[in-house]
């Protein structure tokens, strides 16, 4: 028996929320912006965008100088206001942390663990060696968004996100305790419990592919290549408790597409990339899940309040309205030379934004 409210939700054909914001996006540079940027502009009014470029964005000046990359790939009218992010080395200085935080441009410092995915490889070798930067933030207040995996070969790569939490993540809690830190992506219920455990200033961002897909989806009856990310999908049982956790109401819970393009090539290849692109039907997308899930009166907050109340920034003001009209994912974009492949390609999605 459903109760009356998901009966009430069962039905429900349109659903108007203040804007939601993307808390973890890859925009990637040069003409792919003509791409990546129109879409997450049509849906979201900021995005915290990734700085995993060639080379990795590791200064207020290489930041500002990309952010203007962006805003020159704004559709007109469109005042989609990218928040920038630095990249953590071990050769970071926390005087160039502290500035670019100063600054209004940078919101927060991505944390990747050396060769954990795409473009880490100037990532943190050990946590010692950015401890002073990581301080200095703590002082600050400024964010630490933490890319959960380790990257020892000989751990299970399911395993990595759980013994990155153990081994690290608790630790520099500890150490830190009002250090302020996003678990970006995350994928098991490991996380969640930890995020759940951790005081307020401790937080997750959660992808749509995770809450729409387990590991099955990747791997039963054939290799799907369009569904391998990085941390990669897990078993089901951690899906339900990413579910139970997007839709629960808790704010350290908020959502972050990871959306990241690949040209197909690189995908449908032997060696293929880690990514997977939402940014087309993000919202959409995180409507059919929360529907499933009976919640959808929780999207609002996970979408568009816990984020700015996380990051200590304004709550949108204007409005986007979901309509319950089915409509189809086209096969393909451009992405620069190449062709895009995105989530759902082809195929119909049930929730359509309004325009
Ligand atoms: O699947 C992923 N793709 N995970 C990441 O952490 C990085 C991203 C990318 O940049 O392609
Ligand atoms: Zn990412």
């Amino acid at each position: 028996m459903n109760s009356p409210d998901q009966a009430n939700e069962l039905t429900r054909q349109s659903l108007t929320l203040d804007q939601p914001d993307d808390w973890h996006l890859h925009l990637r540079d040069g003409d792919a912006l003509a791409t990546t940027v129109p879409h997450t502009a049509a849906q979201f009014a900021r995005a915290i965008v990734m700085p995993n470029l060639k080379p990795p964005v590791t200064s207020l000046q290489a930041a500002s100088e990309y952010r203007d990359r962006i805003l020159s790939a704004r559709p007109s009218g469109s005042e989609f206001d990218p928040l920038m992010t630095l990249y953590l080395t071990d050769s970071l200085a926390p005087n160039e942390v502290e500035t670019a935080f100063n600054s209004g441009i940078v919101q927060a410092v991505k944390y990747y663990p050396a060769g954990a995915t795409t473009n880490s490889d100037s990532g943190v070798s050990h946590m010692s060696a950015v401890m002073p930067v990581l301080e200095r933030m703590a002082k600050i207040g400024m964010p630490l968004l933490i890319h959960g995996e380790v990257t020892d070969h000989e751990i299970d790569i399911f395993d990595r996100e759980k013994v990155f939490i153990e081994t690290l993540l608790e630790p520099l809690c500890r150490e830190l305790p009002t250090l302020r830190v996003v678990l970006e992506h995350i994928t098991t219920r490991y996380a969640v419990e930890f995020v759940n455990a951790a005081p307020a200033n401790v937080a997750a961002t959660i992808t749509v592919h995770h809450l729409l897909f387990n590991r099955n989806h990747l791997l039963a009856g054939a290799v799907r290549p369009h569904y391998y990310c990085l941390p990669i999908l897990k078993r089901s049982s951690h899906q339900e408790a990413l579910i139970a956790a997007a839709t629960s109401g808790n704010p350290k819970f908020f959502l972050g597409t990871d959306s990241a393009p690949h040209a197909r090539h690189a995908k449908e290849s032997d060696c293929g990339c880690a990514g997977i692109y939402t940014a087309a039907s993000a919202i959409e997308l995180y409507a059919e899940v929360f529907e499933d899930a009976g919640a959808l009166d929780k999207l609002e907050g996970f979408a568009s309040h816990y984020g700015p109340d996380f990051y200590g920034l304004p709550r949108n003001t204007n409005k986007i309205t979901l309509e319950k009209k089915s409509w189809q994912m086209p096969s393909s974009f451009t992405l620069a030379q190449d062709e895009l492949i995105p989530l759902r390609a082809g195929e119909s999605i049930a929730w359509r934004l309004a325009k």
